[in-house]
Order: structure tokens, then sequence, then C-alpha cells
């Protein structure tokens, strides 16, 4: 019934995600590593169409020029090969020791230069790579202790760096937006810029705004509690959607990363239906950690997961939506009405004023007897997508 992914579907993985190791808290790795170009030849055998990086993931922390280059050219070779391509590249800001009290808010000054620059040289390559978004997940900007931290300062950092940037990328032309990825805790204590919300708010504040952006993980709102979908669709709302991360969570604990649909498979679904039918058109890219139980070829299989998953819930929401009793029960639940504008064209204050029907003949107790019929919707939701209807 569900097709098999194609190129079409803009599937992207992080190197990082099919290339973990599975060592943990408590034990070391499960897996042997995988080389990159073999990531990116299965991937692409899988139907993917992208691949995504950390510069560290590609090129070990401190390599040397000519060591750098040979990798770079074989994963060249390898994306010519398979045609996939690199859409979105990021910034390792989080693994060196350098980084444990943050990239760009470190208390320590010489450490927010040498990330500046890390993340320079690593947008020139994204750049030359053909990437059109650049990420910037902050997981060591925090703190564990509050005496540690003034927080309006880093703030100010954090927004020297961003501008930053932002500002060279304009300046050397390299055509990347960024998007910054919440999170609300792991590894630090408490991280900044926890939740989309705070990232919307942080970017209205920036000189580069228009080029700043968000890139959501669902199970980082998971974690804060808080509903994916409604997260998503206001940074759509706000044309701040510039990338995803998909993935799986259940709760707010630590950082599952299972499968995208293996955590809360409503919201999933949901989800999905925004994405297909909202106006989003970037990447879907999944940012997933393997379970630690996999070998290699459950890596592979878990890739190829997530890719179904995501086909599934398209394909159950386009059923869903061509429903003709589900058009019926939205009508019915009044679900298009909320497009209509609350006031009429060019209406003034003294005309609301002067709409008796609006308040001096409005009966509240009667109007407040109307049900809104959204239990039948969810299930309706709920028999398309478990496909007994
Ligand atoms: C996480 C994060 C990371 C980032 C990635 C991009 O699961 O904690 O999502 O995986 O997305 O490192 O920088
Ligand atoms: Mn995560
Ligand atoms: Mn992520």
């Amino acid at each position: 019934m569900t097709q098999a992914p194609t190129r079409e579907d803009k599937f992207s993985f992080g190197l990082w995600t099919v290339g973990w190791q599975a060592n943990d808290m408590f034990g070391s790795a499960s897996r042997p590593p995988l080389d990159a170009v073999e990531a990116v030849h299965r991937l692409s055998e899988l139907g993917a169409w992208g691949i995504t990086f950390h510069d560290d993931d590609l090129i070990p922390f401190g390599s040397a020029d000519d060591e750098r280059e040979r990798r770079l050219k074989r994963f060249r070779a390898a994306l010519a090969e398979t045609g996939m391509v690199v859409p979105t590249v990021t910034t390792n800001l989080f693994s060196h020791p350098i980084f444990k009290d943050g990239g760009l808010t470190s208390n320590d000054r010489a450490v927010r230069r040498f990330a500046l620059r890390k993340v320079m040289r690593n947008m020139e390559l994204a750049a030359e790579l053909g990437a059109s978004t650049y990420v910037l997940w902050g997981g060591r900007e925090g703190a564990e202790t509050d005496a540690a931290k003034d927080i309006k300062a880093a703030m100010d950092r954090y927004r020297e760096g961003i501008d930053f940037l932002a500002q060279y990328v304009l300046d050397q032309g390299l055509g990347l937006r960024l998007a910054l990825e919440p999170k609300p805790n792991e590894p630090r204590g408490d991280i900044l810029l926890p939740t989309v919300g705070h990232a919307l708010a942080f970017i209205s504040t920036l000189q580069n705004h228009e080029i700043v952006g968000v890139n959501p993980e669902v199970g980082h709102e998971q974690m804060a509690g808080l509903n994916v979908v409604h997260g998503f669709g206001q940074a759509l709302w706000q044309g701040k959607l510039f990338h995803v991360d998909l993935n799986g969570q259940r709760g707010p604990r630590f950082d599952q990363d299972l499968v995208f649909g293996h955590g809360d498979v409503l919201s999933s679904f949901f989800l999905v239906d925004l994405l297909e039918h909202g106006g989003y058109d970037g990447p879907r890219h999944f940012d997933y950690k393997p379970l630690r139980t996999e070998n290699m070829d459950g890596v592979w299989e878990s890739a190829a997961a997530n890719m179904r998953s995501y086909l599934i819930f398209a394909e159950r929401s386009r059923a869903f939506r061509a429903d003709p009793e589900v058009q019926e029960a939205l009508a019915a639940a009044l679900v298009p009405e909320l497009a209509v504008p609350t006031l009429n064209e060019g209406e003034t204050a003294a005309d609301l004023l002067a709409d008796r029907s609006a308040f001096e003949d409005f009966d509240p107790d009667k109007a407040a007897e109307r049900g809104y019929g959204f239990v039948r919707l969810a299930q309706l939701a709920l028999d398309h997508l478990t496909g007994a209807r």
C-alpha cells in the first residue's frame, strides 16, 4: 500500500544518526564505526535524497589539511556517484572538552572566538557542497547552576554570535539560511533557547533576522512537555520553519531520538499532515538514533523505518482529508470558520460597538449550548491513522 521512498520525498539523514556507534552514559559502543562513503551509498539505495553532517562527523576534530582534503574528496565522489545532495550542514560545538561551557556563550571569550572560527570554516564548506541551510544546535550553551551564568550577558553573546555569523553568510554570499535548534536540556542541565517559542522570540531581536529561522526537533519539544504540532505550526506561520528534525520521543524524559513514529503516533500523524498540507517544502530530515540493541542490519532497517513511517502518515493524512465524512465533520466542527476574520473588512471599533447582535442581543447561554464535535473528528483521525477506515 505505502510507496517506497523516492528522491522527490526529500528525505535526509544526519551522518551522525546511522553512524552512531551507540556509546551511551552507561556503556561503550555496540557497533563498529560507519564510513561516510558507505552511509551515502546505503542511504541512497534506501531512497533517501540527502545527507547532512557536523564538521567533525566527516573530518575528525584537529585533522591536518591533507587528511581533511582526502576525506572530502572521497565524500564528494560518493555524492557524485549516487546523486545524493547535502541540503544542510551543522557544527559540532559540543563534543570537545573545550566546549564544556558552550561555544557562542562560553564564559571564556577565547572559546567563543574559537567557536566562531569553527562555524565560519564549516559554513564555507557547506556552501561549497551546495547546502542552503545551516543548523545551529547549542547543546552546550547553558548551565547547571544559575550561579555560573549571567543569562542577560549570555543572550547578548548569543545574539552577537548569530548576528555575526549571519552577516558573514551575507558578506561572503554563501547563500545559507541559519536554523536554530531548540532543546530544553541534555547535555547541559538547562540549555539556552529551550523551546521553539524561546527561539522565535530571540530571532526577532536579531539584526539579520530575515535569514534566521528554526530547526525544531520533535522529541525536544516533547521533552519540554509541549505540543509539537503547535510549535512547528507557529514557526511555519511566522515563515520561520527553515528545517525540521523528525524523530520519536515518549514524553518528558531523556532525549530518546527514536525512529519517527515510534514515539507519539498521533502527534506524528498530525505533524506530517501539517508539513504536507501546511506549505512546508524543505527537507524531511531525520535526526534519530538507531537503538543500541541493533547491529548494522538493524541500523539500515531503522533508517528505512523513518521514511516508511513518514510515508504511511502522509498517505493516511491524504485519506483523512479526502473522506467526505471527515469533510462534513470538519464543517460541523466549524474548523473552516476559523479562517474567517473576526471583524468585517474595514470594520472599526465604532462599527463593532454598534453591532447589537455581537453583544446586547447575543445570548451567551444559548450559544454555549453548542457542542463542537471535536471528539468525532479525533476518532475519525484515529480510524484513518489505524487503517480502520
Ligand atoms: C539532539 C540534537 C542533535 C542536533 C544535531 C545538530 O538530539 O540532541 O538533535 O542531534 O540535532 O547535533 O547539531
Ligand atoms: Mn534529539
Ligand atoms: Mn536534532
